[in-house]
C-alpha cells in the first residue's frame, strides 16, 4: 500500500486533503491525524472491519482497548449513560485538550474491539485544528490509538509516523509538530474519587483543585477480576532499540556512569536537561532548561525515537522532579526503561 503524507496549511489545498481523508475514513479506512498530544491513528468508532484495520498497522494488541475522539462537548452524552458532576465539570474545564474520561459506554454503541470487550470507554476531546476539523467534517466519533508500531515511542511528527507506518495506511495529515509531546491523562470516572490511570498534560493538581479528591496509583491497577484498568499500561512501550536506563539529575552521577559504560567499551546516548552538556557522553540530546519540564515532554519522544539513528549500546535519561507534567515525564520513562535505573 502506498502512504500519502499531505500537508495542511493555511493553502487553499486543505479542503481537497480534508475531503479525501473524510471519503476514506467513511469508506472503512484508516488515516493519521496531528493531535495537541500525539499524532493518532484513526478510524470511525463504529466501523469494526475499520478499527481492525488500526490494530493490524499497529501491531497492537487485540485487548488494548481505544480512546474515541468526539469534536464537541455535547457528544459524550450520546455515547455513554451517566456523566457525573465530577466528569462534568472536568469535560467543561479541560475540553477540549489532554484529558481522557473513562466512563460507562452505552451497550453496542462503538464496534466491540474499540472497547476491547470492557463496558467502559474512553472519551476524549482533542484541542488540535486539524483533528477538530476533521471530527466536525465526519460528524462520527474515531477512535484513534498513538500513531506507532506497538511498542515504539508516540509519534510527535508526521515523519515519525511514515518512519513506522508507511506501506501500512493511505494516508498522514501532516499539521507539523504536535504541542503537549505526551499523551493525555487518562481519569477513571467509573468510580469515586476518580482514578489516575495514565498521567498526562492534565496534572493530578489541576483535577485536584477542581473536583477535590483524586487517587493517582504509582503501580498498575488491578480489578477484582484481574483485568488491568488500563490495559495498555501493562505492555512495553516507548522502547528505542538500546537498552534506556534512568539516572538521577546528578551531574557526579551522570559522569560515573558514563565513564563506567565507556571503560566496557560502550557508546552511550545521553537525555538530559542543558545543564548536563559537560559530561562526555558519545552523545547528548537536550532536554533543554532543567526547569522547563513542558520543554522535556515535548521533545522526549523525538530524542528517544532518535537514538535508533546513533550507535549508541547504553541509552541513559536522567529523571525530572514528579511534579506537574514530570509525573507523566516519569511513568513515560518507567515504560521505556522498563523501570530500570543505572546500577554503579
Ligand atoms: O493523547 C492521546 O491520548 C493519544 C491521542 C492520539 O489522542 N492517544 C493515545 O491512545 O495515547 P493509546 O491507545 O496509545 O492509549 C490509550 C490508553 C491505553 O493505555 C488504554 O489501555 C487506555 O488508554 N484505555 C482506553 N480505553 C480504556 C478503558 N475503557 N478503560 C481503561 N483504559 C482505557
Ligand atoms: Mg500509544
Amino acid at each position: 500500500m502506498e502512504t500519502k503524507r499531505r500537508t495542511v496549511d493555511n493553502d487553499v489545498n486543505n479542503e481537497l486533503i480534508y475531503s479525501q481523508a473524510v471519503d476514506m475514513l467513511r469508506a472503512g479506512e484508516v488515516v493519521a491525524f496531528p493531535t495537541e498530544t500525539v499524532y493518532g491513528l484513526g478510524a470511525i468508532a463504529t466501523n469494526e472491519k475499520a478499527v481492525a484495520k488500526i490494530f493490524k498497522a499497529k501491531g497492537r494488541p487485540s485487548d488494548n482497548p481505544l480512546i474515541v475522539h468526539i469534536g464537541t462537548k455535547e457528544a459524550a452524552e450520546t455515547y455513554v449513560d451517566f456523566i457525573s458532576q465530577k466528569a462534568q465539570t472536568c469535560m467543561d474545564v479541560f475540553w477540549p485538550g489532554p484529558l481522557t474520561l473513562i466512563l460507562q459506554a452505552k451497550p453496542n454503541m462503538f464496534a466491540s474491539n474499540v472497547t476491547a470487550g470492557l463496558q467502559t470507554v474512553g472519551l476524549r476531546m482533542p484541542d488540535h485544528p486539524v483533528a477538530l476539523r476533521l471530527l466536525q467534517l465526519v460528524n462520527q466519533p474515531i477512535a484513534a490509538p498513538s500513531a506507532n508500531r506497538s511498542g515504539k515511542p508516540s509519534p510527535t511528527t508526521a515523519l515519525h509516523v511514515e518512519k513506522d507506518l508507511a506501506g501500512h495506511i493511505p494516508l498522514i495529515i501532516d499539521g507539523g509538530a504536535t504541542g503537549l509531546g505526551l499523551e493525555s491523562s487518562v481519569v477513571d470516572f467509573t468510580v469515586d474519587p476518580p482514578v489516575i490511570l495514565r498521567p498526562g498534560g492534565v496534572t493530578a493538581q489541576m483535577l485536584r483543585d477542581l473536583i477535590g479528591d483524586i487517587i493517582e496509583p504509582d503501580t498498575l491497577q488491578v480489578d477484582d477480576a484481574n483485568i488491568p484498568k488500563a490495559p495498555g499500561m501493562k505492555y512495553a512501550h516507548y522502547a528505542p532499540n538500546a537498552p534506556v536506563y534512568l539516572i538521577k539529575s546528578d551531574i557526579h552521577s551522570v559522569n560515573k556512569a558514563v565513564k563506567e559504560i565507556q571503560d566496557k567499551g560502550q557508546t552511550v546516548a545521553l537525555l538530559a536537561p542543558d545543564i548536563f552538556k559537560v559530561a562526555s557522553s558519545n552523545w547528548f540530546f537536550s532536554f533543554g532548561d532543567s526547569t522547563n519540564l513542558e520543554n522535556s515532554a515535548k521533545v522526549l519522544y523525538a530524542h528517544l525515537r532518535a537514538c535508533d539513528e546513533t550507535s549508541a549500546d547504553i541509552i541513559l535519561v536522567t529523571v525530572p522532579d514528579s511534579s506537574g507534567v514530570g509525573a507523566a515525564i516519569i511513568n513515560r520513562l518507567e515504560k521505556a526503561s522498563t523501570g530500570e535505573w543505572w546500577q554503579s
